[in-house]
């Protein structure tokens, strides 16, 4: 390959130009894009293997050295999402959007970790100490023994981690910290990952935790550069409808935990509780049974959760019919609506299709996805499903149904909440359970022509 003269690289995806714009091409950020210089003026030429290292000491991979111990909070649904409590010099970021209770969250935990004897160190660059003291009283934590510092100079951060020596260190948020020896102004992308970049290699090298809080962009990425999702060990998402008083901390990328947990919550006058059967809380307040409603058993994590999907189906006045998605895949919904035209001949076309999953929940998984065509057909052939039935599998482009994992735990959590019959694909493997009868089919038309007399 012939040596490439650029110089000029985005901050954000990597990609580099030979000249300086104010946009990156390749991703679309403003800013973000900033001369590199080689690291010596020497010739370009020159191998790393001709001038000798040092030679790195090697350890063997076998030990006998038994893991450090995490500290456990006591919030047991925070707990596990951080995969059994917080590990010792590990780094984790916290993204959400704004106002969605990250702060009342990461308070919380601080207080929780201080009365466990961890030394904690609250570092808010959003609000005055005041603030977050009187938030504090609010939830019933003034007492709690974690440190305060209102402060965004991250020299003067770093030096106080220094003196204090915390075994965790919260900053809240990443984008008020300001670096002084980068040349922009705080919350750019540059400063975002130097201030990500010193916070995390401080944290290794003292063995300190350290939590981020990161904003989230309109696009619901983490504010700044996607490499601050590499430099630390997890990555949690707090989600959830801002009217809805439910909050979900997921956990998309866990150095020392599986990924996909999710721990849930519930937004209080007096602070974030814990969900611990969060099935019960999201069908708790479900209504006579309603053309359009199914409930879904889902798996978030190593839980089974059920949740409703809701539907809505009408005529639409618009030559492009409405397909409105909340807390399920848009292109999703797009594939099933096909699957059921072209495998069981029942178009959607000129209807409105409203779909929303009950209580704020967002599922992603594609075992939903006859829970969807479920939702679907009941809300458009205006038939009710049964109150006590519960549907998962997945379809596939050619109709047919797909087993799915963990149907047993899925089939558990429904029988101890009652429910009677399941639907699931064929070949599902699964136990008998008393009181709960298992229906199951082979292909979406089977079970269509089985439940609404069509297909
Ligand atoms: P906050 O933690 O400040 O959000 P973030 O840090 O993610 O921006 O939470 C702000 C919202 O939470 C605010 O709209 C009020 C609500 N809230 C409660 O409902 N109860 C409470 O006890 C607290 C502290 C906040
Ligand atoms: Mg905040």
């Amino acid at each position: 390959m012939a040596k490439s003269s650029a110089s000029f690289v985005c901050q954000s995806c990597g990609a580099s130009t030979s000249k300086w714009s104010g946009r990156c091409e390749s991703c679309g950020e403003w800013n973000t894009i900033v001369e590199e210089k080689p690291l010596s003026a020497g010739p370009a030429s020159k191998s790393l293997g001709a001038a000798r290292g040092r030679a790195v000491a090697l350890t063997d991979l076998a030990s006998t050295e038994s893991p450090p111990p995490r500290t456990v909070s006591g919030v047991a649904e925070f707990d596990r999402v951080l995969g059994g409590g917080l590990v010792p010099a590990s780094a984790v970021l916290v993204g959400g959007d704004p106002g969605i209770g990250k702060s009342t969250l990461l308070l919380q935990a601080a207080a929780h970790f201080a009365r466990q004897g961890l030394k904690t160190l609250y570092v808010s660059g959003e609000e005055a100490s005041a603030q977050v003291r009187m938030r504090a009283q609010r939830l019933g934590l003034a007492d709690a023994p974690v440190k305060l510092a209102a402060e965004t100079n991250l020299r003067d951060i770093l030096t106080t981690l220094e003196e204090e020596r915390p075994g965790l260190a919260i900053i809240d948020s990443i984008q008020t910290m300001w670096a002084d020896n980068v040349d922009s102004a705080p919350g750019s992308v540059s400063q975002v990952r130097a201030a990500a970049h010193e916070l995390v290699t401080f944290a290794k090298r003292r063995g300190m935790a350290v939590i981020l809080v990161g904003h989230v962009t309109k696009e619901g990425q983490i504010a700044g550069p996607r490499v601050v999702e590499h430099m630390v060990d997890t990555v949690l998402y707090f989600e959830g409808e801002r009217g809805h008083q439910f909050r979900i901390l997921r956990a998309v990328k866990n150095r020392f935990g599986p990924a996909d947990e999710i721990g849930v919550f519930e937004m209080t006058g007096g602070g974030l509780s814990e969900v611990a059967n969060p099935s019960a809380l999201f069908l708790s307040d479900r209504e006579d049974p309603a053309p359009g409603a199914t409930v879904f058993a889902g798996i978030e994590g190593t839980r089974p959760v059920l949740v409703e999907f809701q539907c809505l189906v009408a005529p639409s006045p618009l030559s492009q019919p409405r397909r409105s998605v909340l807390g399920w895949d848009g292109g999703r919904l797009a594939m099933i609506l096909a699957v059921l035209e072209a495998r069981c001949g029942i178009p959607f076309a000129g209807l409105d299709v409203y779909l929303n999953v009950a209580g704020g929940m967002r599922v992603s998984e594609p075992a939903a996805d006859l829970a969807v065509a479920c939702a679907l057909l009941s809300a458009r052939e205006d038939v009710a499903i049964p109150r006590d039935t519960v549907v998962f599998g997945e379809i596939s482009l050619s109709g047919a149904l797909r087993p799915v994992g963990q149907t047993e735990n899925r089939l558990k959590e429904a029988q101890k909440l009652g429910f009677t019959t399941a639907i699931a694909p064929a070949r599902s493997k699964a136990g008998e359970k008393p009181g709960l009868a298992l229906k199951s089919y082979a292909g979406l038309a089977g079970f269509v022509g089985d439940m609404f007399g069509a297909g």
